[in-house]
């Protein structure tokens, strides 16, 4: 796919449902035991992924048009898999269903792509062990293909979670809900809260203290008759950043979802100085949801980490190519998670952004450095079957000389028309 260079971005760009409540909203609707109508649902691969899952631990799920409407067994009715179920691209669908497959009475067997056998899942696996469960994994339990044998009986636990993950955080609340007692997860800081919220909306008990979550045990989920997706903030970020940084642009997202763990892109692209303003700021579905209008700006480098990398760690590639207009040095600190990514994004970040702007972009172990300003090339570049990889490639061309990535197909991973809206 080649993309050439734009200017004067301007008017509305549509982008699609969030990705991750796409997924809490199967999930959690497949363990209710009434109908859900869900709207706005994500139609990418990766929610297609939690999709059959779901639909082989027995819950009935409806497409029509642009809704789709599903129907559980109730939260003690999920039957075993005949399959080996299929995660494919997608760390949501594999750990959140650990944590599901973890409590049940049965036997059940994950796989997935070449990119998620090699990422971590000890993570999930050691606190779901604590808890009672039985799994086994390939290299001494860390990695896919994974199996989770029948479990009669989860205890409540207190854990401490080494690294913010809302996949092993959501893992151990979906658990949490068939164990004998209260479960404690205590995180070194907020990850996405998306599976709390819509667990509250299930009628499920939740507690919040500081980082410390507190879940009891649910003898059932009451389902609500309709869970409106607002528009992903993560699909969002590249044209943010491409109106941002491209000379006469005047851009509006409509309806996307600005849950505060979900925003920390629009507060350092501010703290940049990049012109942002949200409005009609509105709540659906418990989830916050606003219009975001963007015009062109200058951009000036940051230094950022800790807390705030939670709140943006899907959006750094864009945040990337932001910091390569800005003037000076960006450098963001506290990002090891992005080794263990779809791929490693640091390493991808390094090896294909320097093709278009070289000397600009280093990494550590855990951080990133970025230098502004430089002069900027047509780059012929790989995109590592990374869909954040080949869209932040896709706006940083745009932006610049143009550019050429190799696989422009895994964008459907998360916005399967990606590049319908850029053309
Ligand atoms: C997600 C959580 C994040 C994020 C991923 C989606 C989720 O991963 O990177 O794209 O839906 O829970 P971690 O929780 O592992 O950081």
């Amino acid at each position: 796919m080649k993309i050439f260079p734009i200017e004067n971005l301007r008017g509305e760009i549509k982008v699609l449902g969030d990705k991750s409540i796409s997924h809490r909203s199967i999930i959690l609707s497949s363990l209710g035991d009434s109908t859900v109508e869900i709207e706005n649902f994500l139609n990418g691969a990766d929610c297609l992924s939690t999709v059959n899952c779901m639909k082989s631990f027995g819950a009935d799920v409806k497409f029509d048009g642009a809704k789709v409407f599903v129907t559980g067994n109730g939260l003690h009715g999920l039957r075993e898999p005949k399959n080996i179920l299929d995660a494919g691209n997608s760390g949501t669908t594999l750990r959140l269903l650990m944590g599901l497959a973890a409590a049940q009475n049965f036997f059940t067997v994950f796989t997935g792509d070449n990119s998620l056998s090699q990422r971590p899942m000890a993570r999930v696996i050691k606190p779901l062990t604590e808890m009672g469960a039985s799994i086994f994994g390939r290299n001494g339990n860390k990695n896919l293909p994974i199996a989770v044998t029948a479990t009669k009986n989860l205890h409540g636990i207190t854990y401490k979670m080494p690294v913010a993950s809302a996949q092993v955080k959501s893992a151990i609340m979906l658990a949490a809900l068939y164990a004998d007692g209260v479960t404690t997860i205590i995180e070194p800081a907020p990850s996405r809260d998306h599976t709390e919220k819509m667990l509250a909306a299930f009628g499920t008990q939740i507690e919040k203290i500081g980082n410390a979550i507190k879940i009891f045990p649910a003898e059932k989920l009451t389902a609500p008759e309709k869970i409106i997706v607002p528009n992903d903030i993560s699909s969002a970020a590249y044209w943010i950043v491409l109106a941002a940084v491209t000379k006469n642009s005047a851009v509006t997202l409509e309806n996307i979802g600005v849950n505060e763990t979900r925003t920390g892109i629009l507060d350092v692209l501010k703290s940049m100085g990049a012109s942002i303003e949200l409005v009609n700021l509105r709540e659906s579905g418990g989830e916050l949801a606003a219009d975001i209008k963007v015009t062109s700006s200058n951009l000036h480098g940051v230094e950022i980490g800790g807390a705030i990398i939670p709140r943006l760690i899907d959006e750094i590639p864009a945040l990337a190519v932001a910091a390569a207009f800005a003037e000076g040095t960006t450098v963001i600190h506290d990002v090891g998670e992005l080794r263990v990514k779809e791929s490693d994004r640091l390493a991808a970040i390094v090896d294909e952004f320097n093709k278009i702007s070289p000397r600009s972009f280093e990494a550590t172990a855990d951080s990133l450095i970025i230098h502004g300003g430089n002069e900027k090339f047509f780059g012929a570049c790989k995109t590592y079957g990374d869909h954040r990889i080949a869209m932040a490639l896709s706006i940083f061309g745009a932006a610049t000389c143009g550019v050429e990535i190799d696989d422009a197909d895994c964008v459907k991973i998360s916005y399967p028309n990606f590049f319908e809206v850029f053309k």
